[in-house]
């Protein structure tokens, strides 16, 4: 399987399909973690119609193959900060590098634009994803007591770019 494109805003979304909100709430909808199908809809409005106040500042990265959304990463970027807000990979195509992939292009994107360090939350249940945080580079900073609403904890990891010396 070789995934066709992952580019930034309104670029990935005019190679893609109409149903590109569906898709992408159909795999947010496998995770206890996914944003809610709302803010995916504005994700994906504010990617496609980028206004002065977003100009490329809130991101979408998609995995595409065929016009399938098989994975897709939300981050936003705010002074010396980004932040990745969510990453799914379709559970029908997980262990096949998709999350690694949609991550490494974050973390690229980010360090073009200057940020000086990712940060992200993750449930300290989530072994999937610490992994794959780990995996590519970042470490915990911190613990965020009962963050989510069935009372787990949250991990805060970072990752320095390129842009810092610190
Ligand atoms: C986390 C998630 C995005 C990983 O996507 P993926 O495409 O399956 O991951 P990859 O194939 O790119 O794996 C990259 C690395 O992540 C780690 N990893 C991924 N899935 C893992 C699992 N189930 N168990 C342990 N480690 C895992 C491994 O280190 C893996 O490297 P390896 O395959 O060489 O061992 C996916 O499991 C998912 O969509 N989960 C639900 C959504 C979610 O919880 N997102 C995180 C919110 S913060």
């Amino acid at each position: 399987m070789t995934i066709s494109n992952g580019t930034v805003s309104s670029n990935a979304l005019e190679l893609c399909c109409d149903d590109i909100t569906e898709q992408i709430q159909s795999i947010a909808a496998q995770s206890q973690y996914g944003p809610s199908a709302e803010n995916i809809a504005r994700s994906v409005l504010e990617a496609y119609s980028p206004s002065p106040q977003n100009t490329l500042k809130n991101v979408l990265f998609l995995a595409l193959h065929n016009n399938l959304v098989l994975g897709f990463l939300e981050m936003r970027i705010t002074y010396d900060d980004a932040e990745i807000d969510f990453v799914a990979a379709d559970s029908a195509f997980r262990r096949l590098g998709i999350g690694k992939w949609l991550v490494s292009n974050a973390l690229q994107y980010a360090n073009k634009q200057k940020a000086k360090r990712i940060i992200l939350e993750v449930g300290e249940t989530n072994e999937a994803a610490i992994d794959l945080y780990k995996n590519v580079g970042f470490r915990q900073i911190a613990t965020r007591s009962k963050y989510y609403k069935n009372g787990e904890n949250a991990f805060i990891l970072e990752k320095r770019t390129e842009n810092t010396t610190e």
